[in-house]
């Protein structure tokens, strides 16, 4: 598969599933349907690039590729590691991939690589100015793009707010573990989203993760004074922007 140029292949590793699969790097969309495999617990790098291997030998892909990590990632070396093993935190990770796999990686924080997506196939155009991508999943993940360029790393998900940590209030995750319905958790992305855009002021939030595909159900619920749309690209943001990033 590597073969043809305009693909690419991107993987998205998340705290509880590992995705991927090839990309149009024309068209900005998946070039087969992607495969997941359950995230290795615990999630050590060696037990994760090994679950990497297999989606890469599933597709029959042996060229560079594109894969996102949900944590600080500073020129290939794991910084964080909030919702993965701890054995992740200034791991190089883009070393180990590459001695596992035995192919070249890529590897980028996976909010970035959404937003990368989104700026260049989905909900963030160059014309909308600073653009804030949030996903919501486990985490908060964040990607700041001003017309089009990305200022990596940025953790919007770790505010603290009202004394918590953001993401452990406000993710999907909690909506999930405190069992809220859609008009609860509104409230609590309303008190998120109100601090984050009062400290950035973006022209535009776009919001991402599995929770984007139920966009109308949640978002009356929320109140802000920036616009705020579902994500472009849904869940499959991360995938493409890993295997468009690996290209360039
Ligand atoms: C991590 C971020 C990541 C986000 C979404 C947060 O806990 O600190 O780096 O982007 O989760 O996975």
């Amino acid at each position: 598969m590597s073969t043809h140029h305009h693909l690419g292949l991107g993987i998205d590793i998340g705290g509880s599933g590992i995705k991927g699969a090839p990309v149009d790097l024309h068209k900005g969309r998946l070039a087969a349907e992607r495969v997941r495999i359950p995230t290795p617990q615990p999630s050590t790098p060696e037990a994760v690039a090994g679950t990497v291997k297999e989606i890469l030998d599933e597709f029959d892909w042996n060229g560079p590729f594109g894969c996102t990590f949900p944590a600080v990632v500073q020129h290939g070396v794991t910084r964080t590691a909030a919702n993965v093993d701890e054995r992740w935190i200034d791991c190089d990770a883009a070393a180990v991939l590459r001695r596992v796999t035995g192919r070249d990686a890529l590897v980028v924080n996976d909010a970035d690589a959404a937003g990368v997506a989104e700026a260049e196939f989905g909900a963030a155009g160059v014309g909308d100015g600073v653009v804030l991508v949030v996903t919501l999943g486990t985490g908060i993940g964040s990607a700041l793009i001003n017309h089009g360029h990305l200022v990596p790393n940025t953790e919007f998900g770790h505010l603290e707010i009202d004394g918590f940590d953001a993401e452990s209030r406000a993710a999907d995750s909690a909506r999930e573990r405190d069992d809220l319905d859609w008009e609860q958790w509104g409230e609590r992305l309303t008190r998120y989203f109100t601090h984050v855009e009062n400290l950035l002021w973006p022209d535009l939030i776009v919001v991402g993760g599995g929770v984007s595909k139920k966009f109308e159900k949640w978002s009356p619920h929320v109140h802000t004074r920036t616009r705020m749309v579902p994500a472009g690209l849904l869940n499959e943001a991360g995938i493409i922007g890993a295997a468009l990033l690996a290209h360039r």
